[in-house]
């Protein structure tokens, strides 16, 4: 199953996806790292596996459409199955969308739709809400919503502080994210 994973910063997700023997075993091939961000910590991180980057700037097109448009060429020959989006920055436009109908997944630390939105994390700390979570959902052309694939929860431990709660979401992230790749996985064999 070829992917591509798109991602702007740390990478974090990315590569709990990319050093997974389980789902290179499975069949899970990740063709392209596609990062928006020149100076991205998640492109030392693609070295780190042999994954081919494609950085891609926004602001070298005169608009959103044409900057997807880029994106779309250099996707064609991969035969892509899936775009995971992992920490990716920017809003999917329907450009890309239609290219990849119910073919685009992405990864939000928080219960959707509760914190959509940049910051969720900081946001549900502050809130003082006693569970929070991460949500993986196929995307449409809205931010942060989709119909929902998986939501776990994460519970605000007593002593948390923003940096505990962050780090506990970070690690459900990169469980879940596995899970639900490896179902996927599953799922076109049958
Ligand atoms: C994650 O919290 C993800 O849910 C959100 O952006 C963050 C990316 O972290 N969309 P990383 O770059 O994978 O470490």
């Amino acid at each position: 199953m070829k992917v591509a994973v798109f991602a702007s910063g740390n990478g974090s997700n990315f590569e709990a996806i990319a050093k997974s023997d389980e789902l290179r075993r499975a069949g899970l091939e990740i063709e392209l790292l596609v990062c928006d961000q020149p100076n991205a910590h998640v492109i030392e991180r693609a070295a780190k596996y042999q994954i081919p980057v494609f950085i891609n700037k926004l602001s070298d097109y005169s608009n959103r459409g044409a900057y997807e448009q880029a994106i779309i060429e250099k996707l064609k020959p991969l035969k892509l199955e899936y775009i995971l989006l992992a920490g990716y920055m920017r809003v999917v436009t329907p450009v890309l969308l239609a290219a990849y109908p119910g073919r685009i997944i992405n990864i939000h630390p928080s219960l959707l739709p509760k914190f959509s939105g940049l910051e969720a994390i900081p946001r549900a700390y502050e809130s003082g809400d006693e569970v929070t979570g991460v949500t993986i959902h196929y995307i449409d052309e809205g931010v942060d919503t989709g119909p929902v694939i998986k939501q776990c929860k994460v519970v605000r431990l007593e002593n948390d502080t923003e940096e505990s709660l962050e780090s506990r979401i970070h690690q459900t992230e990169h469980q879940m994210y596995r899970q639900v790749i490896l179902d996927l996985l599953i799922n076109r064999k049958k």
